[in-house]
């Protein structure tokens, strides 16, 4: 088995003490530092965007993994390259135009994931697996932290694991969403390679042993 990387989700942090939260990733095992951009029309909650994220660039060389929860993600994938993202995820459900989105992200050097909402099979994403850097699997509703871990989605990073492996693609595969001390071992077991974490890493309770 590969080592899992983790990525704190900065959606649980004291968004009062940013730096202090990025510091207690980089001391706290975290290897990438994911960041929820949520537009309140493809999930009902507003976060943050892209003069946050130039903010932040300035205080760590951890890469960042930008999930946009947002409508139209092409209309925005210049500013969020500019702002610092080192990956871009888009979800699927969000645009007509998931395959140049991925050719928009690979034209400014940075990794392309598409994050595929519980309700999508794994099949609707057949045409983009072989150009995708990374496919997200949420094993929540996207919108919130804090949720429970839907099991039944636990069973498409398997599945993503067994087509990486038949058709020799190259993905990572992320999972996000409800993962604490109890889920866990299920989505490393299952195979993923990069953990998404908010509430249960930044209230402390993530035991982590990888
Ligand atoms: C939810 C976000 C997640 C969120 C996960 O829509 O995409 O990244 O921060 O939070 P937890 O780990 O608390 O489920
Ligand atoms: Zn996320």
């Amino acid at each position: 088995m590969k080592t899992p990387m983790l990525a704190p989700s900065l959606l649980s942090a004291d968004f009062s003490s940013l730096g202090n939260e990025i510091e207690k990733i980089e001391k706290n095992h975290g290897k990438v530092v994911h960041i929820d951009v949520m537009d309140g029309s493809f999930v009902p909650e507003i976060t943050y965007g892209e003069p946050v994220i130039r903010s932040l660039r300035k205080l760590t060389t951890l890469p960042f993994d930008v999930h946009l929860m947002i409508e139209k993600p092409e209309l925005h994938i210049e500013s969020f390259a500019q702002a610092g993202a080192d990956w871009i995820t888009f979800h699927y459900e969000a645009t007509a135009h998931a395959h140049r989105i991925i050719q928009m992200i690979h034209e400014k050097g940075l990794k392309a994931g598409v994050a595929l909402c519980p309700g999508t099979p794994v099949s609707a994403l057949s045409e983009l697996l072989p150009c995708a850097d990374i496919i997200l699997v949420m094993t929540v509703n996207p919108g919130w932290g804090g949720q429970k871990l839907i099991p039944s989605c636990v069973d498409k990073i398997a599945l993503l694991k067994k087509i990486r492996e038949e058709k020799g693609y190259n993905y990572l595969i992320s999972v996000d969403g409800g993962v604490n001390n109890d889920t866990l071992k299920s989505v490393v077991g299952a195979g993923t390679d990069v953990v998404v974490s908010g509430s249960s890493f930044f209230n402390g309770s993530l035991k982590w042993s990888y």
